[in-house]
């Protein structure tokens, strides 16, 4: 028997939460935008099948693709390395984007094994998991993707044991403009471009700046929420990297969009407005300005479901 899984594309920072905030997308026109896993029973050994818009850009060999060592991590995890699996991805979110491509390829292989398993793993375990493998691909251990993929809607980071992430409140009349322009950056690179250390009163804007985004969701202060929403650590280092990103800011200020911002580390944008109209002006104004080839844009909510089978 074959099961599908569905993992949604995802904003890591979420502008304000460096490393500590993400988000999951759902298009509102019903799209799906994230990858999807389908397992089934092999004779032995690791079998991989590639389809999707983005299959042609992922490595040819088999076991040099992430799904795959997905897969031999899971079972040598489980102690069952002589296991048959046979696994489809359809890969439908670019690598390099800023949408927590890797994360969604990830978060759908681990979550199809454990159901094709009968759930050794229970919730944390799994995540942590995701965090462990996902940490080995980019260089860094952080959740801030794989954990709003599998688990949906806004979540925070907490980093404790037993409890990787818990979810806060979102703003549920508000709409998650994202638009791709087509380039493909890598994270460890724009990581690379952030300081070692920053100065105290940038250290202190950050706290103020998310402690009080965290606090406005519980309130549902949407204008406390907006006039915080600042990234003070990685914008002001990424910005010059993305092209197009600080006029693309601008002109949507202009419209009327709430706050704009770097969706992970680039080069999608995130842009935020609570009146449809004024998103969907965004989108277009994006799609004409913004965009190259290959590049998209979505007006979305969140997506409350994360990670499920299809
Ligand atoms: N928090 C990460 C970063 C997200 O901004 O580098 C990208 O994976």
């Amino acid at each position: 028997m074959s099961l599908t899984v569905y993992a949604p594309a995802s904003m890591g920072n979420v502008g304000v939460g460096f490393d500590l905030l993400g988000a999951a997308l759902a298009p509102i026109d019903g799209s799906y935008l994230g990858d999807r896993v389908s397992i089934e029973k092999a004779d032995s050994g690791i079998e991989l099948a590639l389809a999707g818009a983005w299959a042609h850009k992922l490595p040819g060999n088999p076991a040099d693709n992430i799904v795959w060592q997905c897969a031999e991590f899971f079972l040598q995890r489980l102690g069952k390395e002589g296991e048959g699996v046979k696994l489809t991805l359809e890969k439908n979110l670019p690598v390099g984007s800023g949408l927590g491509s890797s994360a969604s390829s990830v978060v759908a292989a681990l979550y199809a094994l454990n159901e094709h398993f009968d759930r050794p793993f229970d919730e944390q375990a799994l995540l942590a998991l995701m965090g462990e493998f996902e940490g080995r691909i980019s260089g860094s251990v952080h959740y801030d993707n794989v954990a709003p993929c599998y688990l949906g809607g806004m979540q925070l980071m907490l980093d404790l044991p037993g409890r990787i992430c818990e979810a806060i409140p979102s703003f549920e009349n508000w709409y998650w403009v994202v638009a791709y322009p087509g380039i493909s950056l890598s994270t460890a690179k724009m990581r690379a471009l952030m300081p070692p250390e920053y100065a105290k009163s940038v250290v202190i804007d950050f706290g103020r700046n998310l402690s009080a985004f965290v606090h406005a969701s519980y309130r549902q202060d949407e204008a406390l929420a907006i006039a915080v929403l600042k990234d003070v650590l990685a914008e002001p280092y990424r910005a010059p990297a993305i092209p197009g990103y600080n006029e693309a800011r601008e002109a949507l200020n202009s419209l009327g969009m709430l706050t704009t911002g770097i969706s992970g580390s680039g080069p999608t944008l995130f842009s935020v407005s609570s009146c449809l109209k004024t998103a969907e002006a965004a989108k277009a104004w994006l799609e004409s300005h913004y965009l190259t080839d290959g590049g998209f844009a979505h007006v979305c909510r969140l997506d409350m479901l994360g990670t499920r089978a299809v």
